[in-house]
């Protein structure tokens, strides 16, 4: 499904598309120019820090947006495997996801456990879980942008026999922008945590996004 392990190797060892037939047999650019962004091999998804808005034991909703507040709709959806060649799917991973509003502002501007916040303060939050074929997929709206980072969504993703993975998600259309310039975070992302959103006819900005769980 996943050229993953070679893209992986070439990439690590630097090697430009030019210079594959003369340095590695039998590997072909045509086969490289198979693979599409969203099928780009990374590896395992790398972590990245969790900041300090993550709220523990929020609710299960694919709204993640259930206070409704203002903003453009977004849809995320993808898969959870546990390998790196997308063969091991992952069923019933807990998939907690937090992120700003469209003015850059996290609900609460806090962490720790949600019993310390009124149902009031709590937006932009909550989890969904895994299907049967490793599936998840949430709504909610974009978030906006606050100082220093460029546009991202918080993921902490818990599957029993995995590592607990933190990471964080970008938008491929604001890849190397001037936010992202002087973003001082995650500086190294791998191009799989760059989701390509598309505009859809009912206005949601939907993308695609797989997560790729090492095991314990
Ligand atoms: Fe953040």
């Amino acid at each position: 499904m996943k050229n993953i392990s070679r893209k992986k190797f070439l990439g690590r060892l630097g090697f430009g598309l030019a210079s594959i037939p003369l340095t590695l047999k039998g590997i072909s650019a045509a086969t490289m120019g198979n693979s599409t962004k969203n099928e780009t091999d990374c590896g395992y998804t790398d972590p990245a820090t969790e900041g300090p808005f993550f709220v523990k034991n929020t609710a299960k909703t694919v709204n993640i947006n259930f206070t409704n507040l203002p903003g453009n709709p977004m849809r995320v959806s993808g898969t959870i495997y546990g390998d790196t060649e997308g063969r091991v799917l992952v069923p019933s991973a807990k998939i907690e996801i937090w992120h700003c509003d469209d003015e850059g502002v996290y609900h609460p501007t806090g962490s720790g456990d949600i019993s310390k916040y009124k149902d009031t303060q709590v937006a932009l939050r909550g989890y969904v879980i895994s299907d049967e074929n490793g599936k998840y997929s949430f709504r909610s709206i974009v978030p906006g942008l606050y100082a220093g980072r460029r546009r991202h969504i918080h993921y902490k993703i818990s599957a029993q026999g995995f590592k607990t993975l933190t990471t964080q998600s970008y938008w491929l259309s604001e890849k190397g922008d001037q936010r992202s310039q002087i973003d001082r975070t995650d500086r190294n992302t791998e191009e799989c945590r760059y989701i390509d959103f598309k505009k859809q006819k009912n206005g949601f900005h939907k993308g695609e996004f797989d997560i790729f769980l090492k095991k314990i």
